[in-house]
């Protein structure tokens, strides 16, 4: 499905981003994780990897430029890269804050500066941001993480008006509880702070979803894949909830 397609994955070594690789890369496609996270063995000739902090903007400059060095385009561009801050207002640091930020928000933004031209010069391209469900309800002990969230799904629309006339889709994925690493750190630092077994929490999240579980990151990757191909081709600035029916209650 994605043979002689070039897709950039932020954060393409755990979680989301991982299965979002695996499936790009078993479809065909020529991937690069971006990833500040080293990756121990990669696993298949199509997949490439460069060391980078997305919060850092002239790693991204750097990543990026040695990209366009060796593909003649890049198709597909996943800002997936994130991090999560358990926290009230008062409870986050000014360090933490800005982490959340420079990573979750101007990470994003980064990416989008150094790939919108090379597909602006191509005439196509399709990008997908990470958003979450945070992007339309609030959470407890999330303030900051949800703003960065709220703030990049309101990029990808901005994004998507300001380029559609190059023949770039911008859409964006919010996701819903989905069992990754950064879940399972948020399970430890809920037990941590209510005393209640993670398997018991578990058990309460799950409860609160229609579907009665949380996702899976292949669940949130097939959604991503979708988007950037062709079957979404009349797609562009959409908001994509992929969250077991969670925010419709
Ligand atoms: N898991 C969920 O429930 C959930 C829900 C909604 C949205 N999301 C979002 O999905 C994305 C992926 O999350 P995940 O759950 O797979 O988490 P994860 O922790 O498993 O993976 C995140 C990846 O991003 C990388 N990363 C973090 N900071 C980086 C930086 N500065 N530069 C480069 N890479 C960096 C990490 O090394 C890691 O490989 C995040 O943006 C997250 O906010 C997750």
């Amino acid at each position: 499905m994605f043979e002689n397609k070039t897709i950039i994955i932020t954060g393409g070594a755990s979680g989301i981003g991982a299965a979002t690789v695996a499936l790009f890369s078993n479809a065909g496609a020529n991937v690069y994780i971006l990833d500040k996270k080293k990756l121990a063995n990669v696993v298949s000739p199509s997949i490439h990897y460069l060391q980078c902090d997305v919060s850092i903007a002239d790693e991204v400059k750097s990543a990026i430029y040695s990209i366009l060095q060796k593909t003649p385009k890049i198709d597909y561009l996943f800002c997936n890269a994130g991090i999560h801050l358990f926290a009230n207002i008062e409870e986050s640091s000014y360090g933490a804050i800005q982490k959340v930020f420079a990573t979750n928000l101007l990470g994003t933004i980064y990416c989008l500066q150094h790939v919108l031209p090379a597909m602006k010069q191509q005439g196509f391209g399709s990008i997908v941001l990470m958003a979450s469900d945070q992007a339309f309800i609030a959470k407890e002990q999330c303030a900051i993480y949800g703003a960065s969230k709220a703030a990049i799904a309101q990029l990808a629309k901005s994004t998507a008006l300001d380029y559609a006339q190059y023949g770039i889709r911008v859409n964006c994925v919010c996701p819903g509880t989905i069992d990754t690493p950064m879940y399972q750190t948020v399970l430890e630092q809920l037990q941590q702070k209510t005393g209640i077994s993670e398997s018991s929490i578990r058990n309460q999240v799950a409860e609160k979803l229609p579907l009665k579980r949380v996702g899976k990151p292949e669940e949130v990757a097939q959604v991503v894949s979708f988007l950037c191909s062709n079957a979404a081709s009349f797609m562009t600035g959409a908001l994509v909830n992929v969250d077991g029916g969670y925010i419709i209650q």
